[in-house]
């Protein structure tokens, strides 16, 4: 299987991101979106995100309009039809993937690849939309996708092997660090950094912290980019309810349902940054919140890390996922500083089941409790 032309189906951040990651490689690409007004948001998303580059000295004019040059953009699901590859990447709706793939199957030549940039759907349900289910994947992309150095490529049970190694190797050409993961929700990343997200939630609503002593507290004790209630901006509130919808659906416990101040948020139009606002406001510019109550920055600290690292382990111990693969995709997909089996190296595993034995009886919450072994 070779690649030379790409569609993308779904302009917005993400979207317009994976056009730029697949032009930027070389690659000519047709970026299609539901209406003219959507062309034009992404045709804007991928032309401020280069300016920015230019702007910071990473690209220069020239090369910019050649990455420009390679991607042409419309509304029409016809302009896939030669296309090698399609990946889609529309709102976290699964009857409305699963429209999007039945179409794409009707327009795209019968040797496409057909793949979901979905962070948590069922990549088999949407496969099976199509008459090619074989010829199905999921490519998972990490915002923002031209920084981000990491792609989940996800096979399910009816996914030609084949298939799954040239994605894979097709994200490898693209630069990024590849894990193949079956087809579970929230894959690997989204299942531990949506967890995580949550859980901050779930302390802002109980009235524990402010989301600037959260977000102060990982980005001050544990160098994190961003804070989680900064992050659930970036990735967009709405988005991650509806992947921690999926994730409880399949887990069935407490600490997996959406917390409430995610879905009052949503309920008031505040999905984070692509609106204007969801936990900060963003019409004046953002800068890292700070605060000066070290106790319960630490304190939450110590939660959150400790709930994440038990979620790791667990992750791994089930089989799931290999240490390297997560360790990669927690760095490479979200930046972070060090892998979480990295963190527990250095904390020593007895410490963090002891910090989860501990978070377990002084919260009642059972599913904070370690593996037993
Ligand atoms: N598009 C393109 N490039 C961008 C960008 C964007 N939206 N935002 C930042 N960048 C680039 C900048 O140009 C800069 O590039 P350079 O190093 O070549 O100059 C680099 O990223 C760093 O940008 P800044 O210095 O302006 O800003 P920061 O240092 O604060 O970094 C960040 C911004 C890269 C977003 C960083 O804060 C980060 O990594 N945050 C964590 C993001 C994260 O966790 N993403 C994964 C979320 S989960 C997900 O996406 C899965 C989905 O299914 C939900």
């Amino acid at each position: 299987m070779s690649y030379s032309k790409i569609g993308v189906v779904g302009l917005g951040i993400m979207g317009a991101g994976i056009v730029e990651v697949f032009a930027r490689s070389g690659y000519e690409v047709i970026g299609v979106a539901e209406s003219e007004a959507a062309v034009e948001i992404g045709r804007g998303n991928l032309a401020k995100s280069l300016s920015r580059a230019v702007s910071k000295g990473k690209l220069s004019q020239n090369e910019s309009d050649v990455i420009t040059g390679r991607v042409t953009f419309g509304p029409e699901f016809k302009l896939l039809s030669d296309c090698d590859l399609v990946v889609e990447a529309a709102p976290e709706i699964l009857s409305l993937k699963t429209s999007i793939f039945s179409q794409l199957d009707q327009v795209v030549k019968p040797s496409g690849i057909l793949a979901t940039n979905t962070s948590s759907l069922s990549v088999t349900q949407i496969a099976q939309a199509t008459n090619r289910s074989g010829q199905v994947v999921g490519l998972h992309f990490f915002n923002p996708a031209p920084v981000q150095k990491f792609v989940e490529v996800i096979g399910t049970k009816i996914s030609d092997p084949d298939v799954v190694a040239s994605v894979t190797a097709l994200g490898a050409a693209l630069g990024k660090r590849t894990a193949q993961v079956t087809d579970k929700p929230g894959f690997i990343v989204n299942k531990l950094l949506l967890r995580y997200l949550n859980h901050a939630v779930q302390i802002l609503d109980a009235g524990s912290a402010s989301k600037e002593q959260l977000d102060a507290a990982m980005r001050e004790l544990s160098n994190y980019p961003m804070g989680p209630c900064e992050l659930l901006d970036l990735v967009g509130i709405d988005t991650c309810v509806e992947i921690m919808k999926t994730i409880h659906a399949d887990t069935g416990l407490d600490i997996d349902i959406p917390a409430q101040g995610m879905l009052e948020l949503v309920a008031d139009g505040k999905m984070g940054r692509k609106t204007g606002s969801g936990f900060y406001d963003y019409s004046q510019s953002h800068e890292a919140p700070t605060d000066s109550d070290e106790l319960i920055k630490a304190q939450v600290h110590l939660d959150l890390v400790t709930a994440y690292l038990g979620d790791c382990i667990a992750m791994q111990a089930t089989g799931y996922a290999s240490r390297e693969d997560i360790d990669a995709g927690m760095k490479l997909g979200c930046g972070l500083p060090e892998g979480p089996f990295e963190v527990i190296e250095r904390v020593g595993l007895s410490q963090v089941r002891k910090n989860q034995a501990d978070l377990a009886n002084r919260t009642g919450i059972s599913s904070y409790q370690p593996l037993s072994l």
